[in-house]
């Protein structure tokens, strides 16, 4: 079965209580039990993480390189401004979708601008965690390729 990271950026750990009215009442477990859900749907072997930590991120893109694993990301406050976590990115040869629950493109100026995107295969913002089933999807149909 496929490999494939669901990785999360800072904050997202914080989910239910963090701003319920931007990112919902779902908990990050609720997040790691669809996720899970999902991929056994699909086919996939799903794997899903969070860290606060810009370098532990860093690192577990280099995992999935190494691994060969597909990597469906949010990167939370990380999107608009880690050069790090771009370079980092654009080293992967298996599928990236960039995921979003909220769409940041409705929201403050700063969080208008992905350093993710244009490395990323695509992006899926402001559906909830129906973002991260349509990106596992999309992650299944690029493998299908
Ligand atoms: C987010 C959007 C980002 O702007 C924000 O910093 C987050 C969450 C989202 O999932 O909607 O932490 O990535």
């Amino acid at each position: 079965m496929p490999r494939v990271l669901v990785l999360n950026g800072p904050n997202l750990n914080r989910l239910g209580t963090r701003e319920p009215d931007i990112y919902g009442h779902d908990t990050f477990d609720d997040l790691v039990r669809e996720c899970v859900a999902a991929g056994e749907g699909l086919g996939l072997d799903v794997e899903v993480r969070q860290t606060n930590d810009e370098s532990e991120l860093v690192g577990w893109l280099h995992e999935a390189e190494d691994a060969g694993a597909a990597v469906v990301l949010n990167p939370a406050a990380f999107t608009h401004y880690s050069y790090a976590l771009r370079d980092a990115c654009a080293m992967l040869t298996a599928p990236l979708v960039e995921v979003h629950l909220s769409n940041p493109a409705a929201r403050e100026e700063f969080r208008h601008t992905s350093v993710i995107s244009a490395v990323a295969s695509g992006t899926i913002a402001g559906f909830g965690l129906d973002s991260y089933r349509l990106g596992l999807r999309a992650v299944a149909a690029l493998l299908g390729d």
